[in-house]
């Protein structure tokens, strides 16, 4: 589904990533994971187009599009939640999903509908104002979002960073849940357990750089707790 290769990336005259090479393969949940600093936000703006690679190859769905913008990648299937629990503050959090919707013309309100069969807590926030509601409830928010645009793979930020625990466990069902619906994930993720039980497939970042890769499950924490030597 996406296929990163050999990618650099930077700001200025630094360089941040480092040639790195991931690969997510259809329906799979892939986890990159790496300290803080380590590139991986840098990484997947590269991946989504919002900032060009300096070299390096971006495949989606086999094709290169390394050099397009980030709307046609939307176009082609993939959907981004940035990081940090982003949305409209002073819409309703029904106003956030209805502006996609709307614009994802007459798959919108199934779409919508799905959404919130996979966030039920939702339901009952629809009139409140996105501003007001608690981090967890923004991300789950933001993550339907995206649902609606119909991706094909969905790219996440650190979607528990600062989330208490019960609401991780939704995030992580839903996670699940969309795979095994065979929507493909890449997810950043500083939280080695929740990355590992969501995930089919590992990278860890260091640096810029990845420094261990291997199959997902919670029997590969040892292994990455290794590698990141925490
Ligand atoms: N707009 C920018 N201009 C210059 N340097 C930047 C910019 N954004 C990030 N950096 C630098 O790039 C490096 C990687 O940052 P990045 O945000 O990709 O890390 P990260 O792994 O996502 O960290 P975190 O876990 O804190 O989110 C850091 O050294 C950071 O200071
Ligand atoms: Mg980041």
């Amino acid at each position: 589904m996406l296929e990163l290769r050999g990618l650099h990336v930077g700001y200025g005259r630094t360089a941040v990533v480092h040639g790195v090479d991931i690969e997510v393969p259809d329906g799979a949940v892939v986890a990159v994971m790496g300290h803080n600093g380590a590139g991986k936000t840098t990484l997947l703006r590269a991946a989504v187009g919002l900032l060009p690679a300096r070299s390096g190859t971006v495949l989606l769905g086999g094709e290169d599009v390394t050099r397009t913008r980030p709307h046609q990648r939307v176009r082609a299937g993939l959907a981004y939640v940035p990081q940090g629990q982003q949305s409209f503050g002073q819409l309703t959090a029904r106003e956030n999903l209805q502006l996609v919707a709307d614009v994802a013309g007459s798959q919108g309100a199934r779409r919508l509908d799905e959404a919130l069969d996979l966030f039920p807590a939702l339901r009952g926030l629809l009139t409140r104002r996105a501003g007001l509601l608690s981090g967890g409830q923004r991300q789950q928010l933001a993550i339907a979002r995206a649902l609606i645009t119909g991706p094909r793979l969905i790219v996440l930020d650190e979607p528990t960073e600062g989330i208490q625990p019960s609401v991780v466990a939704e995030i992580e069902d839903a996670i699940v849940q969309l795979a095994s619906g065979g929507l493909s994930v890449l997810l950043v993720e500083q939280h080695v357990g929740f990355a590992l039980a969501a995930s089919s497939h590992y990278y860890v970042l260091e640096s810029g750089r990845v420094t261990a890769h291997g199959a997902g499950g919670v029997a590969q924490e040892g292994d990455v707790r290794a590698a990141m030597a925490i």
